[in-house]
């Protein structure tokens, strides 16, 4: 065991020990295709279908919105797809700063000539400038697809998702939200929210990884999106990972049981790092929007460069602190982040973004700055 700190719960969570439990059963004796009709498979068939009832429960929407997918990347790139494919959308708006999730999506359909694409402007903090949505959405002549993220990964910025369902109702346009850093993190209110699509993933909320959901609107009808048997109600086929839906079912029960302890925890905590940062590193300076319409997990800190700032991902590797650059989701690539280029194009900062869970505490706080401070 080393004693590493780990600050990059944006990237992924780790298990909680209450989720394996409730997995355990189904990798190993529970073990039935939830498509056979004996008993064996019904059991699988009615843990599927429970879990399915909660998440739908929890975030309120019908069991039937609820699809069961391999996380938040295939999530987005099937409302994307079908937005352009079922729905009849020709244009798309969405942002500079959407994860990789969604811009490669949007890029590829816009490359192979399927979609007009826009980026809509964002405001000097981040945020995205709502008038300029407006503007493109009553200037489209064609139907439009709005896709655009609840909060940002990276910087931790939200959008209001209702204001923008009803700028998207307005004018007939699809919305689609990339919703994976705020399921299991905040409440949802789906059958009073405006929007079409959102996606979740397990592992972001200490559940396990390879599980996601797809929410579809039931005023929404897209063709299936992965041909084969008939599961999901015919539109993914393939034997489901039934372990995998048990465990994001539970992770999402917990988390929302014990959201507002949780949250209160990795706030304080942020609080803590933003202030100590602020008192030991001269120069600090803190991206997005954060301490306005923002995440309580994440923090985007920027170090002036220096000879040794420069170092710091790789210094702070070698002292056991996890910690990420820009997005961890592109594999820990150090490719610079497209998001702190879209908002603060400076090249005299080195950019770090940490991201909290109910595990992490003050003290790991001031060890880290301790050593940030020997680092810089
Ligand atoms: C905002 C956002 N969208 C999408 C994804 C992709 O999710 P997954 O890794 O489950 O495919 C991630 C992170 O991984 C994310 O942070």
């Amino acid at each position: 065991m080393t004693d590493r700190i780990y600050f990059d719960n944006a990237a992924t969570t780790c298990l909680d020990p209450v989720v394996l439990e409730a997995m355990m059963p189904y990798l190993t004796s529970s073990y039935g295709n939830p498509s056979s009709i004996y008993s064996y498979g019904r059991e699988s068939r009615l843990a599927i279908e429970n879990a399915r009832k909660s998440v739908a429960k929890i975030l309120n929407a019908h069991p039937a919105e609820i699809f069961f997918t391999s996380g938040g990347t295939e999530s987005s790139n099937t409302a994307i797809s079908a937005a352009v494919r079922d729905l009849g959308c020709k244009h798309i708006i969405s942002s500079e700063i959407e994860h990789h999730a969604t811009l490669h999506t949007v890029e590829y359909l816009h490359r192979t000539g399927d979609v007009q694409l826009s980026y809509v402007k964002l405001l000097p903090n981040g945020h995205i400038d709502m008038s300029d949505l407006e503007s493109l959405l009553a200037g489209s002549n064609e139907r439009c697809l709005v896709s655009l993220m609840h909060a940002n990964n990276e910087i931790g910025n939200m959008l209001d998702i209702s204001a923008t369902g009803e700028l998207c109702k307005k004018y007939n346009a699809i919305f689609h939200s990339d919703t994976v850093q705020t399921v299991g993190h905040f409440p949802f209110d789906l059958r009073n929210t405006p929007v079409h699509f959102i996606t979740g993933a397990g592992h972001k909320f200490h559940g396990p990884k390879g599980v996601g959901i797809l929410y579809i609107n039931e005023n929404v009808r897209i063709t299936p999106f992965v041909h084969g048997g008939s599961q999901e109600r015919n539109m993914r086929a393939g034997t489901e990972n039934l372990y995998g839906i048990v465990g994001f079912a539970k992770a999402l029960e917990l988390a929302t049981a014990n959201h507002e302890m949780d949250r209160q925890k990795i706030q304080a905590t942020r609080l803590h790092m933003k202030e100590q940062l602020e008192q030991h590193i001269p120069g600090v300076s803190f991206n997005g929007d954060p301490f306005g319409a923002s995440l309580y997990t994440v923090l985007s800190v920027s170090f002036p460069k220096t000879d040794k700032s420069e170092m710091i991902l790789f210094n702070m590797d070698i002292n056991n602190i996890c910690a990420s650059g820009g997005s961890a989701c592109t594999s820990g690539a150090d490719a610079g982040s497209h998001v702190i280029r879209a908002i603060n194009n400076n090249e005299n900062q080195m950019t770090v973004r940490f991201s909290f869970s109910k595990y992490n505490t003050k003290e790991e706080v001031d060890a880290v700055v301790r050593k940030l401070k020997e680092m810089i």
